[in-house]
This record gives C-alpha cells, structure tokens and sequence, in this order.
C-alpha cells in the first residue's frame, strides 16, 4: 500500500539572494545548486530539492502516496529582526507553494518563531494561501519549546487546527561536534530530547489544547530510549525538575516522531515506548542522511501487526495532516474508517 512521508525537505528554485550573511543559492546547473552561508558551502543540492516531477518519480518508486514538504532548516532565518524574518519566509512560503501545485506534495510552511505575532501573521497568510501546516525549528536561540511566545504560538496553531512538525536545527559548536558530522549525528537527536524534555517539564503539554497535533523528527530523538531515566529523575529528583502536572510517560500519546530511525530495534523502541498510533513514516528526502527507500525500515518491519502497520504508513498520518487534506488528494470520495 502507499503511504504517507510526513519529513521531508524543500529548496524553492528561483531562492533569491537576500544579502547580509542569508542563505542563498550557488547554481551550478539545471539539477545542481549549493546552498552559501557567506562564502561557506552549506549544503550540495540536487533538483530533488526543487523539481516536483523529480520527487514524484522517487515517491512512486518508494509507493509513497503523499509527502509533506517542509522547508530546509538552514533557511529559517530566526537570528534576524521579526521584520526581516517575516519577509524571509514569506518569500519562502509563496515560492514552496508554486513547487507544491502537483498532486500529492503537501506544502508546510516556515514562520518566524523569533516574534510570537509576526509568525502567528505568516502562520495564518501561509495557511490561507494553502499552506497545511507548519514546521518549526526545535529553539530560538536559547528559547526552547516552553518560551512563553513560543507557547503562544503552539497555542496559535492549536486554535487554527494547524498540524506542527519540529525539526532539530541550530546545533551546538565545538572543536568536538565540529568533526565527524556529530553536530548532525549526536546535536539532532539530543536536541530534539531536550524540545520534547522542555514540552514536558516546561508544563507546555499542560497549557496547550490536547487537540495539538505535533510531530518530533527522527524517531524524537534520543528521547524514547531515555524515557525511563526520565521518569526516575521525575520521582527521584522532584527537588530540581520543575515538573509536569503528570509523569513524564502519561504526555507520551500528545505528540508524534517519524521513523527515520533506520533500525527495525530502534522502531520497536518507539512503537513500545510510545505507541504504534504515535509513529508516521518520515524519510528526510532527499538528502543523504535520509531513508531510501522512503519507509523501508517500516515496510520490513515483521513485529509489527497489520493494523499497526497500516497506522504508521498511513493512519496515522491522516490522522495527523487532517482527513480533509489527505482525503482529496489521494482521490478518495469517502472517507475510510478512523484508524
Ligand atoms: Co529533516
């Protein structure tokens, strides 16, 4: 059966050059480009990014019916005045949407999360102009999750029924992260634990309308293998933590993580941990630390039963994009039965 990528990236073509240390696009040509910071490389990217024919040859290849497509992290801009943020992704937002006109790609967009009104404004402009939901950065600087304008906004799409996906971004330097990649290997998982530590603790579950729908990517981090350690620090060390109303595993069913996790062990772990209606099927398409095929890990997955499965390749995804997106376009007249 087909399913549903909730995580994965674009790059508009025809980025413009912002100046002033943006991120902007070097094209080598028709199907290559790299992403500058300065005079930096950022990133290699190929029209995957961009050409939405390109990605929905790779998504039949892969049997995914509908992608998410979220904009690239490095392009969120939240080190900029709200009033340049604002412009950024508007830009943004309005370019991803000329690329998202196909069938079958579900445009996310970005806002500007270092200004609580600015992005509730291009929250509600975006989704207006056929945005389905928003992806976020996990931080604003030494903001986290539980910032009062950052609870305000969650609130914000709560109240507008927009579904949230949080992206690590942003990791710490140091000589030590700076080599190996570890800034992406060991900073994305344990940035991600944190936002969802902060969710918790900062009594952001407890402030915001159950009907929250948000999504942690790859696999929410480290933070499901941890959970245990987690709620032992909540009872043992109550002295320190400003808690939770609740343990920390009772908040496990008011959020989502993907499953790019690339290990059928550490699948297991967040189906056991968390719920096999808590996890969707995520690729981080198409850049090389990404699932290829999309779901695969998913599809090989012989412990799972088939009504668990078919919750995380598509279910559950529905659940969390809206039956009146995914519905249309995947043809469908009628709704199937809730999963
Ligand atoms: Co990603």
């Amino acid at each position: 059966m087909g399913a549903i990528d909730v995580h994965t990236h674009a790059v508009p073509r025809g980025w413009p050059d912002l100046g002033e240390g943006k991120p902007w696009l070097r094209v080598e040509s028709e199907r290559e480009a790299v992403i500058m910071i300065r005079s930096a490389q950022f990133r290699r990217i190929g029209s995957e990014c961009w050409d939405p024919e390109i990605r929905l040859r790779d998504m039949a290849a892969d049997g995914i019916d509908l992608q998410v497509v979220s904009p690239t992290p490095v392009f969120f801009s939240y080190d900029t005045p709200a009033r340049e943020g604002e412009r950024i992704s508007r830009i943004f937002n309005d370019l991803a949407l000329e690329m998202c006109t196909g069938p079958r790609l579900v445009p996310f967009c970005q806002v500007p999360l270092q200004d609580p009104d600015a992005a509730c404004r291009e929250l509600e402009r975006a989704v207006a102009s056929g945005h389905r939901g928003v992806e976020i950065g996990n931080h604003v600087g030494d903001r986290d999750l539980d910032d009062a304008g950052i609870v305000t906004f969650l609130q914000h799409a709560a109240s507008l029924d927009v579904p949230v996906f949080v992206h690590p971004w942003d990791m710490p330097e140091s000589p030590r992260l700076d080599r190996w990649m570890a800034r992406w290997l060991t900073g994305m998982p344990a940035e991600t634990h944190l936002s969802i530590i902060a969710m918790i603790l900062g009594g952001v579950f407890d402030r915001v309308p159950p009907s929250l729908r948000m999504c942690f990517a790859h696999g929410g981090g480290s933070f499901a293998f941890w959970l245990g350690r987690f709620e032992n620090a909540w009872h043992q060390r109550s002295d320190t933590i400003a808690k939770s109303a609740l343990p920390p595993s009772q908040y496990v069913d008011r959020f989502s993580v993907d499953s790019v996790v690339f290990s059928p062990v550490a699948l297991r772990a967040l189906v056991d941990s968390l719920g096999a209606q808590q996890v969707m099927v995520g690729s981080d398409y198409p850049y090389p630390l990404g699932e290829r095929p999309a779901g695969a890990v998913v599809r090989s997955a012989d412990f799972l039963s088939p009504q668990d499965a078919d919750a995380i390749l598509s279910g559950n995804a529905r659940r969390f994009l809206g039956a009146a997106t995914v519905d249309p376009m995947l043809g469908r007249s009628e709704s199937p039965p809730a999963v």
